[in-house]
């Protein structure tokens, strides 16, 4: 790995610790009223197959949905490094969104990733260009909305990855899990990596 973006991915380790190490507060419904510092980041091990699944690609346009401060983001943006293509990552929050920028600058890979703010469903519908590989990892109640604004967007073979699939009492990714298999042309299957991953393939063959 690239030695500029190994040196990030550490600093973002160290906050990772820290804030497991920390008991967790969440105000009702998940929401964080713009305040919230956790990073609520996937695991190494969950950026490491995003990052080998999306540069299997050639070129692909990769959308992730849900920046936070930029963990997964940077597995993803190295990935189209690699592969000629190109990451727009959605965060409803400027302040996140701002802070993965600064990090993505100083991983070297910034010429690689497009940062949007605002609501990712309505800024799913403006997109114009076709989605090769998408990573879904924001409030798992919009988990079926975004599914149905990104779905028609899909280029033939495009693969998406929806993470937090495997936690207790959690009926919305239960939701996605079988609204993305009744798609048609959508092959999919659970994995236990991180904290469950949906990975599904949408192709006509
Ligand atoms: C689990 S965190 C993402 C973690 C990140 N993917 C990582 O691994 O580093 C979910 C993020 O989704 C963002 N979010 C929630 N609702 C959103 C929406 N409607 N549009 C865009 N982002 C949203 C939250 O602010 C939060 O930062």
């Amino acid at each position: 790995m690239d030695e500029k973006l190994a040196a990030v991915l550490d600093l973002y380790h160290e906050r990772m610790r820290a804030e497991r190490s920390q008991p967790r507060t969440e105000v009702p419904g998940g929401r964080d009223g713009g305040q919230d510092q956790r990073m609520r980041a996937i695991g190494p091990d969950t950026g490491q197959l995003l990052n080998i699944l999306a540069r299997s690609l050639d070129k692909p346009g990769i959308l992730e949905l849900g920046t936070s401060f930029g963990y997964s983001g940077l597995w993803l943006a190295d990935a189209a490094r690699s592969s000629g293509g190109r990451l727009i990552t959605m965060e409803l929050h400027g302040y996140k969104s701002a802070y993965a920028r600064d990090m993505a600058g100083k991983a070297g890979l910034a010429d690689y990733i497009d940062h949007r703010v605002g609501d990712a469903v309505a800024m799913i519908g403006d997109l114009t260009e076709p989605v090769d590989f998408v990573f879904v990892d924001l409030w798992k109640d919009l988990y079926v909305p975004c599914l149905e604004a990104f779905y028609p967007k899909l280029a033939p073979g495009a693969i998406i990855v929806a993470d937090n699939m495997i936690r207790p009492g959690t009926e919305d990714v239960k939701r996605y899990g079988r609204a993305i298999r009744a798609k048609p042309g959508i092959s999919s299957v659970l994995l236990p990596v991180g904290t469950g991953i949906e990975v599904s393939r949408f192709g006509a063959d």
